[in-house]
């Protein structure tokens, strides 16, 4: 497919040789005439390489040597990445695709120049929008309608537990199909230039988030599925800090991935689930709260709080370390460190500061 891919380009570039005789207007010209655009959009579209929107002046996260240098994108780095394209190459990219091509000073010029004059981010974001936004609607307002009691209740009495669990897993899956098929569509808008050490964010957060989700996960209690009368037990473990781990580890998850990619629809995305988690932490205990008589419910959340450390600090209960495991901590930071060793592969871009 790489292959068959970098031929557009050649092409591209063979076809449009002749046309970069005459003088356009457009200052960006040079770039569509020299074949660059076949793999830089202008736009922030994906490519084989990185857009040239916004590029000119920005910091970039490039690896000279192997090791990972932040640089900025001045006169001097473009005619370096122009001329030596493989002494540094852009994070997240691949070495070896970009062509040599031996070019004059005047050329060189040029090609800066235009590079200068490709417009920022501020252009207004296109694409389309629509299948990235009602995927994620259905993900989030999909759980949290199909989970409440108004509609849970009547749909269950009609088609069974076992229905219902279809049902779910359709709508959810349906919202995922629709988010995984729409985010490339929607283009690229840069809210803001985050600063490089908002890249340390995710890299403190998220050891912490996947540590709540794995010891969410695997510590029984009377907010996981299945385990409703677990309640009279009192909290154990994780839920003396707080009665939905889990969920709390998706929202740090989502919440920490905001500031470094500052953009759109990652943002829209990491929100969403975010919003999600948060939301069901407070869904989960008005679903148990509407139940009469629960008294067992009514004093686990007495004992227990939303926020992490608050029952504790009030002395509603008390933290016992023990309880947690340290094997559930152990698993937690080696799932975030195989994260983050297959962030690259996986997402495309390294997720280290
Ligand atoms: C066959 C595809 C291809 C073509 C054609 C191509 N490039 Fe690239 N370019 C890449 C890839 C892949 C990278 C990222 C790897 C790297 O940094 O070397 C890149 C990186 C760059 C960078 C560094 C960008 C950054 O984000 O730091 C600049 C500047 C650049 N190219 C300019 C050009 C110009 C100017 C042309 C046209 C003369 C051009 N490229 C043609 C594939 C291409």
């Amino acid at each position: 497919m790489r292959r068959v891919a970098c031929l557009v380009p050649i092409l591209t570039l063979a076809w449009s040789a002749p046309l970069a005789a005459q003088s356009a207007p457009d200052p960006t010209a040079p770039l569509v005439a020299s074949g660059c655009t076949g793999c830089h959009s202008l736009d922030g579209a994906p490519n084989q390489g990185p857009t040239f929107q916004g590029l000119y002046g920005s910091h970039r996260g490039v690896y000279r040597d192997g090791e990972r240098v932040t640089v900025v994108a001045d006169d001097d780095y473009l005619r370096r990445s122009i001329a030596t394209p493989d002494l540094e190459i852009a994070d997240g990219y691949d070495p070896g695709f970009m062509p040599h091509v031996s070019r004059d000073d005047a050329e060189f010029d040029a090609l800066v120049a235009a590079l200068a004059a490709v417009p920022s981010s501020t252009t207004p974001a296109s694409g389309t929008w629509w299948p990235l936004c009602l995927g994620l609607f259905l993900f989030v307002f999909g759980h949290l309608a199909l989970s409440s009691a108004p509609l849970r209740g009547p749909i269950v009495a009609r088609i069974g537990e076992k229905g219902f669990s279809g049902l779910y897993s359709l709508v959810a899956f349906a919202g995922v199909g629709l988010v995984v098929w729409g985010y490339p569509l929607a283009s690229y808008y840069l809210i803001f230039e985050p600063p490089t050490w908002t890249r340390w964010i995710p890299n403190l957060i998220v050891p912490i988030a996947f540590v709540l989700m794995v010891a969410g996960f695997t510590t029984p209690g009377p907010t996981s599925v299945g385990q409703a009368d677990r309640a009279g037990a009192g909290p154990r473990g994780i839920h003396r800090i707080t009665r939905h781990p889990a969920l709390w580890g998706f929202a740090l998850w989502g919440l920490a991935h905001v500031p470094p990619n500052a953009d759109l629809k990652s943002s829209l995305l990491f929100l969403g689930v975010a919003f999600l988690a948060f939301a069901g932490m407070v869904h989960i205990d008005l679903r148990r709260a509407a139940r009469p008589d629960d008294h067992a419910w009514e004093q686990y959340e007495k004992q227990t709080s939303v926020f992490p450390f608050v029952a504790i600090a009030a002395g509603r209960t008390s933290l016992v370390w023990k309880e947690i495991g340290i094997w559930r901590v152990l698993a937690g930071l080696l799932a975030w460190a195989a994260m983050l060793h297959l962030h690259r592969l996986v997402i495309g871009v390294s997720a280290l500061p």
